[in-house]
């Protein structure tokens, strides 16, 4: 099935899935990975390939997982577990094995891991980065830099989409 396919039977409110729903990115393999909690993201086309963009801070643990690797995933989660991804996005996997304290397990997602208990993922491969330049901030967004690092955007091609 070609992407174009995958495309069309998905179906997502764009506008909400990442801001509402939030996403568990997770990187790495079955030895060594870590998975972070994102609700700033989108999806759309680039270089006549589907592709979904996060922003990802310097600070974060899951970013030298992102960096590593070729692939990536984004999980989607029932409601249920919003408890989860706010321990999975406030604890960081260098101080913890964080997912033990939740009731969230990791799974083999082609080469890389995903979350078992979603209900979405999305198989993201890395296309392209670049850090935000801190002098095209604009004012409104001024406050989300004051304590942390500028993000670094990634775009990356839809691979597949598990539902
Ligand atoms: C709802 C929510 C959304 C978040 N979205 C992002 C995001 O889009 N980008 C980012 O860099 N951090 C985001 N974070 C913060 C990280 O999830 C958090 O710093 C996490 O502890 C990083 O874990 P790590 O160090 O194990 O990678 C978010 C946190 C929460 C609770």
């Amino acid at each position: 099935m070609g992407w174009r396919n995958i495309i069309m039977n998905f179906k997502t409110d764009i506008l909400e899935i990442f801001s509402k729903q939030w996403a568990l990115l997770t990187a790495g393999n079955k030895e060594k990975f870590n998975t972070m909690t994102v609700s700033w993201g989108g999806m759309g086309t680039l270089w006549n390939k589907p592709v979904v963009t996060v922003y990802i801070r310097p600070e974060r643990y899951t970013r030298e997982f992102i960096e590593s690797s070729e692939y990536f995933t984004l999980s989607f989660l029932p409601e249920k577990y919003r408890d989860d991804l706010k321990i999975l996005g406030s604890k960081s996997g260098r101080d913890c094995d964080k997912l033990s304290m939740t009731s969230l397990t990791a799974k083999p997602v082609e080469n890389t891991m995903g979350i078992e208990q979603a209900e979405k993922t999305i198989l993201c491969r890395k296309l392209y980065k670049q850090d935000f330049c801190a002098d095209n901030i604009p004012e409104e967004a001024k406050k989300f830099y004051e304590k942390e690092q500028l993000h670094t955007m990634y775009i990356a091609e839809i691979i597949s989409i598990i539902e």
